[in-house]
């Protein structure tokens, strides 16, 4: 057991006296290292162990859990998708699980709350059964909490990870842990007929930037091809230009508020200012994507939203990001956010107004 074991407080005091946080961080697959790298130009120094290769790392900050979340809210990282604080670590086994559920039930705090319960298990882990199993075998033992579980709107969230050799958990507010679903992974229920899986990364944008999609009313859709971002704003109630030299799903044509340009978006000519929302996902090189792109930005109302992918084909994609970025500031583009979603691959997306 090691010494931070069991019930140790929000922070530990190195000799030197500084105050540490520690936190299991979570990235899509192969971009831990620039989540860390996001880490380390905000915090200085961090000591990280991977718990997941490429994924999941335990990382430990120099600062008290207030002023982490205070600098991470200011400056919300690209790779970093989700953090969870470590208050809380034990051996892996059974019996840690029972000092654990009495750690909780002591959490005074969480009495009578809406809490959600948030439970992932290593690659290996001591803990057989599924999450799901093991979360309610949590609950059962804290009911003297009489605390509300809830997946919508906690107050609170607990997060455990159970690994092959060691427990870890901690209690935060959702607002706290970089995204308010388990591990940052929130997935959709693929519906009938879906046309792409490509859809889920502009459902997931909508609600991580809560873009509200309904009040736009004419979008161009850059890279539409086979159409899955076409008909997710077609169901928003938008008017849609489609622009791909590529087939859009049968299902999408003869549609009144769509019409489709078979074209390279290199040969489109649009009015100024005739969408009020431009969507792009091109999978194409950064630079050539975010050329073509400006050179349309003329199309787009002041005051406009933009929804664009931004492949990351090279292997510094911080310094790749920035280019990019630095093309659309220069078209009076404000970024309002640059994320990795859960959805993206080798991409992030980005969300941005015109002024
Ligand atoms: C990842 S797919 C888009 C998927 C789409 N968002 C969906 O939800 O179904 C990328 C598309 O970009 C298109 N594309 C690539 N370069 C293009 C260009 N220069 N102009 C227009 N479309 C382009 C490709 O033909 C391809 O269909």
């Amino acid at each position: 057991m090691n010494d931070l074991t069991q019930a140790t407080g929000e922070q530990t005091a190195a000799p030197e006296e500084k105050i540490l946080s520690r936190y299991i961080c979570t990235a899509n697959h192969g971009f831990a290292p620039y989540a860390q790298e996001e880490l380390r130009r905000l915090f200085g120094a961090v000591k990280s162990t991977l718990l997941l290769p490429g994924e999941i790392f335990l990382a430990t900050l120099e600062g008290e859990p207030e002023e982490v979340s205070r600098v991470l809210s200011a400056n919300l990282p690209i790779f970093l998708r989700h953090i969870q604080p470590v208050q809380f670590q034990d051996q892996g086994d059974l019996s840690a699980l029972e000092r654990l559920a009495v750690y909780l039930s002591r959490r005074s705090e969480l009495e009578g709350e809406k809490v959600s319960l948030h439970v992932r298990k290593g690659a290996t882990s001591f803990w057989q059964d599924s999450p799901g199993e093991l979360r309610e075998w949590l609950q059962e033992r804290v009911q003297s909490l009489e605390a509300d579980f809830t997946v919508q709107d906690p107050a609170w969230v607990i997060s455990v990870y159970a690994d092959g050799e060691a427990l870890y958990a901690g209690v935060s507010r959702p607002e706290d842990n970089l995204s308010s679903w388990n591990g940052g992974m929130i997935r959709f229920r693929k519906e009938d007929g879906q046309i792409s899986r490509a859809k889920f990364k502009l459902m997931e944008a909508e609600k991580e930037f809560a873009i509200p999609f309904s009040s736009f009313r004419n979008a161009v859709d850059i890279g539409a091809s086979p159409g899955g971002w076409t008909s997710f704003l077609l169901e928003r109630g938008l008017k849609v230009t489609a622009v791909d030299p590529a087939l859009m799903h049968e299902s999408l044509r003869n549609l009144p508020g769509l019409k489709i340009l078979r074209k390279n978006a290199g040969e489109v000519k649009f009015r100024d200012n005739e969408f009020d929302l431009l969507v792009c996902d091109m999978s194409w090189s950064p630079k050539l994507m975010a050329k073509l792109v400006t050179g349309l930005l003329h199309s787009l109302a002041p005051g406009g939203t933009a929804v664009v992918t931004v492949k990351l084909m090279h292997k510094k994609p911080l310094a790749v990001i920035k280019e990019i970025i630095a093309m659309f500031e220069g078209e009076r583009m404000q970024v309002q956010r640059a994320k990795q979603l859960f959805h993206n691959r080798d991409e992030i997306t980005l969300y941005m107004i015109k002024y």
